[in-house]
């Protein structure tokens, strides 16, 4: 089965199991755990700031963040499409108690006149603006590169107001390379962000929230709070520590090679995907224009042995990774051509 629901499905590598059985571990709640400050270290080192600190997921790095730079009540700039603000569960809400306040990104992008809009004035019956989150590629299912200068445009205005900037970078290495810069050069304007070791990295498990060391060491005592210190971690940042020094140098792979399955796709069915919107590792199949069944499509997709995402109406989503090079491109390829003719409605 070729599974491209998403680069979350990838596996550890073989170099990354050996990692995890030859790994020195302790009780890293008592700072006791060298492949954990390892780790920590080395996510610091690569994006040049002081500190980090190894967390279970992408979501508890950004609950972590909107908790460790907000208090009760505040107000929270999150891009209308970002996963903090839609697939978390409601705890920008629940958990870290603040309110979101959603602005669109058109195509990805921060607007400043439009952040500086939803930034609060000061009033009796109004909440202040307590942080703006930004993402990176932006938007789940469209994987859009935010250029380092319209991230810095919206820090300097943020700065103005003294509103701290957060970056959800689950998939910053897959942004550098599309951009043709480095993660250290695309995050230099931000003071704190996440980075995913799960996605495009192929680690088993985890994120590293990165930042100042106040900002790290006050995040470390609320992931204490809500259950999230660990014991024998090292097992998992011995498999993380080689994800961040072995896979970053082909993730550009997995960007080169969305766009070529996006332009093989269109050459025999130019009607449901655009390839000049492949920006980094995402496709999106629009078949809303199309005489297709949907489901059908799906199921028919599905008897190929691919699995792709449906995103509800016509849409379908595919993200490259790791596990997918030419071979699998060709099975995908035909799997599509199959399923839409099968699919068509006469
Ligand atoms: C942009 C973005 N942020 C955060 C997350 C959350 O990561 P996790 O699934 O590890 O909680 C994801 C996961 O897909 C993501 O795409």
């Amino acid at each position: 089965m070729i599974d491209v629901r998403s680069d979350t499905v990838t596996k550890p590598t073989r170099q990354m199991l050996e990692a995890m059985t030859c790994a020195q571990v302790g009780d890293d709640i008592l700072g006791d755990d060298p492949s954990v400050k390892e780790l920590e270290a080395l996510g610091a080192s690569m994006f040049q700031k002081e500190a980090a600190l190894f967390v279970v997921s992408g979501t508890m790095a950004n609950q972590l963040a909107v908790m460790t730079l907000t208090n009760r009540g505040d107000e929270v700039i999150v891009g209308s499409d970002s996963h903090i603000y839609n697939l978390e569960v409601g705890a920008l809400a629940a958990l870290s108690q603040v309110q979101a306040r959603p602005v669109e990104c058109v195509e990805g992008r921060p607007d400043p006149a439009v952040f500086e809009c939803a930034i609060q004035e000061a009033g009796i019956q109004r909440t202040h603006t307590g942080l703006i989150c930004l993402e990176n590629t932006y938007d789940l299912n469209r994987g859009y590169p935010v250029p380092r200068e319209e991230m810095e445009s919206i820090v300097n205005l943020a700065a103005n107001y003294g509103v701290p900037v957060y970056l959800d970078g689950a998939r910053i290495f897959n942004a550098a390379s599309a951009l043709g810069t480095t993660v250290e050069e695309l995050t230099r304007p931000v003071a704190a962000l996440q980075v995913c070791l799960t996605k495009g990295l192929c680690a088993p498990f985890g994120s590293l929230l990165i930042g100042d060391g106040a900002f790290i060491e006050k995040a470390r005592w609320l992931r204490q709070r809500i259950g999230g210190g660990m014991r024998q971690a090292g097992y998992m940042a011995a498999a993380a520590v080689v994800a961040l020094r072995t896979m970053p140098e082909q993730i550009g792979r997995d960007n080169w090679n969305a766009r070529l399955l996006a332009e093989r796709i269109a050459a025999r069915i130019p009607e449901i995907i655009s390839p000049h919107t492949v920006k980094s590792n995402i496709i999106n199949l629009d078949l809303a224009q199309s005489r297709v069944d949907t489901e059908q499509f799906y199921q028919a997709v599905l008897e190929k042995d691919v699995l792709i995402k449906p995103l509800g109406g016509a849409h379908f989503r595919m993200i490259c990774h790791y596990g997918i090079g030419e071979p699998e491109m060709d099975q995908i390829v035909d799997a599509i051509v199959h399923a839409f003719a099968k699919a068509r409605i006469h």
